[in-house]
């Protein structure tokens, strides 16, 4: 997927202060979990946010295609799934996961966490169910649906299930056998826990709850368009059509908490704690509502941009960078280097920053020229295989007015 038209611009990215801006295309997988947030994007990488501050801790760049999946796992570790069908085990700010499943034809469709911590499940496009023993990283697969796996979230009770393209919801219990299963109306195209129970997204607009031996709760029809994300939350349960509408139920009776718009285009993620709601979509910017009332939330952007808003053009422009980049000498505590006294520095030579391969093994000095030509054509054509997600700024006046701040605010 890597050089596909998916290339955010900046301009649109500056969108709005309260969110989560810095994948370079699409965003199809997010998670949260105490004050953290997990983004997969199509851009090949997965972004670690923090949620009070909007900074973006760390960057993981491994899959050859989209990252599908994510989830939190025990001891800060992290795990990402992705159309290249590997399951990836992260630990920390490093270039390399500490552990990846090999090379399968089908995509990551859902990642699950087992209750006991112990066990990471991975739905599969291929109707797949493996599961992953986080101690010896031993994987066991069982063919779980015909065609393709839609859902996959385990009960609190260590159950699995799962729905898929064969119109079957499907619980399976710790040894792989089928527990219980049920026929569905339409496709559902997501799974989430609440309570112990089961919601499902379908493509004709229904929310529907199951009890976890299969047998159905209450439905409604939010919709006449497909549901196409859903995510669980403490009480609730949130659920995203294909034109960008978010609901948000009590998890109960599926009565409406509050509904909220993410813009015209599908959201393709959502996740939900008590506190936060969070959906993104195509234009690769993840946004946040109060999961109490819908109300936008978030810090702003000038608290990641730090001392250096002087409110110039440049300033502006410079607040799409600070999420990724302080000014600080020495402070490498968000994703990407410190840019302090970066004009006229060699590439990758920032004291204790962790650089990829790639950018070590490049012959850049950075100047006026070649900082502009990073984003007039891109990290992903001008420092290929960097970390740093794919983007530009067109406008030449905004390169110029970026560069001059540059020169005002990293010394
Ligand atoms: C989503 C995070 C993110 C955003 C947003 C971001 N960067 Fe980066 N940037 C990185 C990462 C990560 C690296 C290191 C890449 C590597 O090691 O492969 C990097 C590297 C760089 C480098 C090379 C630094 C060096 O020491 O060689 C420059 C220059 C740079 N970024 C400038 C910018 C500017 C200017 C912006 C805003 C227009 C920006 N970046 C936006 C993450 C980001």
């Amino acid at each position: 997927m890597r050089g596909l038209a998916l290339c955010a611009t900046l301009q649109g990215m500056a969108a709005s202060a309260q969110d989560l801006a810095g994948h370079g295309g699409p965003v199809g997988a997010l998670a949260i979990r105490d004050g953290q947030v997990l983004s997969g994007g199509f851009d090949t990488r997965s972004i670690l946010w923090d949620l009070d501050t909007g900074a973006a801790r760390q960057i993981q760049h491994f899959h050859e295609g989209n990252v599908t999946a994510v989830a939190f796992l025990p001891g800060g570790m992290l795990a990402t799934g992705g159309q290249d069908g590997r399951i990836a085990l992260w630990q920390g700010a490093v270039e390399r996961p500490t552990f990846a499943t090999p090379d399968t034809n089908a995509p990551i469709v859902a990642l699950s966490l087992a209750p006991d911590d112990a066990t990471l499940a991975a739905g599969f496009g291929d109707g797949r169910i493996a599961r992953m023993s986080l101690d010896d990283h031993s994987v066991q697969d069982h063919q779980a649906h015909q065609g393709q796996l839609t859902g996959l979230a385990y009960l609190p009770d260590g159950h699995l299930a799962s729905v898929g393209d064969d119109l079957r919801l499907s619980i399976w219990d710790r040894a792989s056998q089928l527990a219980a299963r049920a026929g569905l109306a339409a496709r559902p195209n997501g799974l989430a826990v609440t309570e112990g129970r089961l919601a499902v997204v379908f493509a004709d607009g229904a929310l529907r709850l199951y009890a976890a031996d299969g047998s159905q709760l209450p439905q409604r029809f939010l919709t006449d368009r497909p549901l196409v994300a859903v995510a669980a939350g403490t009480g609730a349960v949130a659920a995203a059509a294909i034109d960008g509408t978010v609901w948000v139920l009590e998890d109960q009776d599926l009565s409406e908490r509050f509904t909220v718009s993410a813009g015209a285009d599908p959201v393709w993620a959502l996740a939900l704690d008590r506190d936060t709601l969070l959906g993104a979509g195509n234009d690769g910017t993840i946004r946040r509502w109060s999961a109490r009332d819908g109300e936008r939330q978030g810090q702003s952007a000038t608290q990641a941009s730090g001392d250096h808003d002087d409110g110039s053009r440049g300033a502006r422009v410079w607040r799409a960078c600070a999420v990724c980049h302080s000014l600080s000498p020495g402070d490498n505590s968000r994703a990407g280097p410190t840019l302090h006294g970066v004009l006229g520095r060699r590439i990758a030579s920032a004291p204790g920053y962790a650089y990829s391969q790639a950018l070590r093994s490049m012959d850049i000095v950075w100047t006026r020229e070649t900082v502009s030509a990073l984003f007039e054509h891109g990290p992903e054509v001008y420092t290929p295989g960097s970390r740093m997600p794919d983007q530009r700024i067109s406008d030449p006046r905004d390169r110029a007015a970026l560069i001059d701040f540059l020169e005002r605010a990293s010394r």
